[in-house]
């Protein structure tokens, strides 16, 4: 099987370790960066997270860390939801790996030069790294093979304010100048090369219950197990708090496993800006179904999911992963 060079960007939390895990898992990805990102928790943090968990898998790729703050919103994080370090009750191992010593940006523009044509983007946190990026490397779109963002809401409710997704709720100004940026750059040719963008309308049928995690967690002999179950019960006691059920949705690991494999969801082309000036409505993501902005298409947006044939991918590999790594540790 020929591995896909993949570079993720996440601000780690519970959800985006867990797409993390599963490119890990996945022998049709070659995970080639890591930019980190602030959101769920702040920077430094996200990319503590980031060194902890390679060492806990035992993989090695590069990690970058991004900007401090959106670029240009004081930056706002999300303990509550993901817990005090990002990882809810999890403990991460201690670890000597160190950062590169160039910024995510830059970590964004070597990964497209590096593997042009040739590289998948998974955005899953707030793209304010994506968008510095694409200050730096304009042709960006062009050189990337496909870019899968986590972000967003298409004619659905928000999950930070009534209208807006978190995501794209921390840095409005960032998602506005990604999708300006892949506007500009494809104007209207290759609809294939637009991001295909997962918003909460998707991602909120991927759901984890306890019996889908204990499925997972199978014998649980290797450290990782322990540090998912401890992660996701924090992230289903957030949502129980908010009345939603004990369980958690899967929202970056489904942007991860439709960067290896787009045929996973049903995608309609439209173009899609982000509100920035409104008073009750700052973060909100518009789809433009009736092409009423007479615009070309700037994105891919998910409107349709089978859970159960996420399910079983997503279980049977990051359950092969944990069982090999219980073997390793032997
Ligand atoms: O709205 C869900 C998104 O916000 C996910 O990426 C989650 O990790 C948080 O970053
Ligand atoms: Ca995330």
């Amino acid at each position: 099987m020929t591995a896909l060079p993949v570079f993720v960007d996440v601000d780690t939390g519970v959800d985006d370790a867990m797409a993390l895990v599963y490119l890990f898992a996945s022998e049709d990805a070659d995970v080639v960066g890591i930019a980190s990102t602030a959101g769920n928790v702040p920077v430094q943090q996200v990319c503590h997270n980031n060194l902890a968990l390679l060492e806990l898998c035992g993989v090695d790729v590069p990690v970058s860390k991004g900007s401090e703050n959106p670029v240009t919103a004081p930056l706002r994080t999300a303990e509550d939801t993901h817990g005090p370090e990002g990882m809810g009750y999890a403990r991460l191992p201690a670890t000597d790996r160190a950062l590169t010593d160039y910024d995510a940006a830059e970590a964004w523009v070597r990964a497209a030069h590096a593997y042009p044509g040739e590289l998948t983007g998974v955005a899953t946190g707030p793209l304010t790294n994506l968008a510095l990026a694409l200050r730096r490397e304009p042709a960006l779109p062009r050189l990337l093979r496909r870019l899968v963002i986590m972000g967003g809401a298409f004619d659905y409710r928000g999950n930070t304010t009534p209208v807006a997704e978190w995501n794209v709720s921390v840095d409005p100004e960032a998602a506005a100048e990604v999708f300006h940026g892949w506007s500009t750059a494809w104007n209207g040719e290759s609809p294939e090369h637009l991001p295909i963008v997962l918003g909460l309308n998707l991602t909120e049928h991927i759901v984890m219950t306890p019996e889908l995690l204990g499925r997972l967690t199978g014998d649980g002999a290797h450290p990782l197990v322990a540090v998912l179950e401890d992660a996701m019960r924090f992230y289903f006691e957030f949502h129980f708090a908010c009345g939603e059920g004990y369980l958690a949705h899967l929202h970056d690991p489904l942007a991860a496993a439709v960067a290896l494999d787009p045929d996973l969801v049903r995608c309609r082309p439209t173009t899609v800006d982000v509100e920035l000036t409104g008073t009750l409505t700052r973060g909100m993501t518009i789809a433009d179904w009736s092409n009423r902005w007479g615009r070309d298409p700037n994105a891919l947006i998910g409107v349709d999911v089978d859970p159960a044939a996420f399910f079983e991918r997503f279980l049977t590999r990051v359950g092969a992963f944990t069982k090999f790594l219980s073997r390793e540790q032997t």
